[in-house]
């Protein structure tokens, strides 16, 4: 098994890796970069993919997702653990919450979403009844829950194609849904891994309560302070889960 872990925000620490480089991986989509390494002392190589580029310079609407995912399969990677900051539609699933999600549901608009195009790439309908994998998911819930740290085992994931936040009408209607958490870049990351065959699963980490639940205004600043809190956790977690 290759492992790759795509870093979402606030999780852009290459140094969860010891001896790694980074290199450039071209891909028909475009360059993007990898980083391999050693995580825990394990033996095997892990590889780590900032979503959002170095620094977050990347907004979620312009991540080249096609190249990433495209690279990690180029790289014989055959399953990767997510990580994304979400807000949360659900009371049971507070600021602080791991949540393994199970479903999705795609609100993005403008987004290349699919390798297959039609031509040489043909005409592919790829099935998505599971699209998170549940081995990975049971493994790390178990291995949250052996850390002490609440997870919870599925959870709908509503993708909003960002980069603002949502209106209370928006995250009132996702709620009607069936949405649970919600995000920016679930899709179509999640999509363009199983068009692949690769096994896929999100730790997704809870840092507010979305717009119109929390009677806050949300700021980008609250997302990335609560991230920094739990990173740790997000990070002992996926190395008690490897390998995955
Ligand atoms: N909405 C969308 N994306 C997010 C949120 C949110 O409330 N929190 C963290 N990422």
């Amino acid at each position: 098994m290759r492992i790759a872990v795509i870093g979402g925000t606030g999780v852009y620490d290459p140094t969860w890796l010891s001896q790694s480089t980074t290199e450039e991986v071209a891909t028909p989509f475009g360059p993007t970069r990898v980083t391999r390494g050693h995580l825990e002392g394990m033996e095997e190589e892990v590889f780590f993919m900032n979503r959002h580029g170095a620094g977050h310079k990347v907004p979620p609407h312009l991540v080249n997702y096609r190249a990433n995912i495209w690279a990690l399969r180029e790289l014989g990677v055959d399953r990767v653990v997510a990580t994304a900051a979400v807000g949360s539609l659900n009371v049971a699933m507070p600021p602080g919450a791991f949540v393994l999600c199970d479903q999705f549901l795609d609100f993005t608009k403008a987004r290349a979403s699919t390798f297959h195009n039609g031509g040489e790439s043909g005409v592919v309908h790829t099935d998505m009844t599971e699209p998170y994998c549940p081995d990975m998911r049971s493994v790390l819930v178990q291995k949250a829950k052996e850390l002490g740290i609440a997870a919870v085992n599925g959870g709908c994931y509503v993708t909003t194609d960002g980069p603002r936040f949502e209106t209370p009408a928006e995250i009132k209607a996702y709620r009607l849904l069936g949405g649970d958490v919600v995000g920016m870049t679930g899709v179509p990351e999640v999509v363009l891994a199983r068009e692949l065959g690769l096994c896929y699963s999100t730790v997704a980490l809870v840092t507010n309560f979305a717009a119109g639940i929390s009677s806050e205004v949300l700021s980008h600043q609250e997302v990335l302070d609560v991230m920094a809190q739990n990173v740790a956790g997000l990070r002992n977690v996926i190395a008690a889960a490897l390998p995955l």
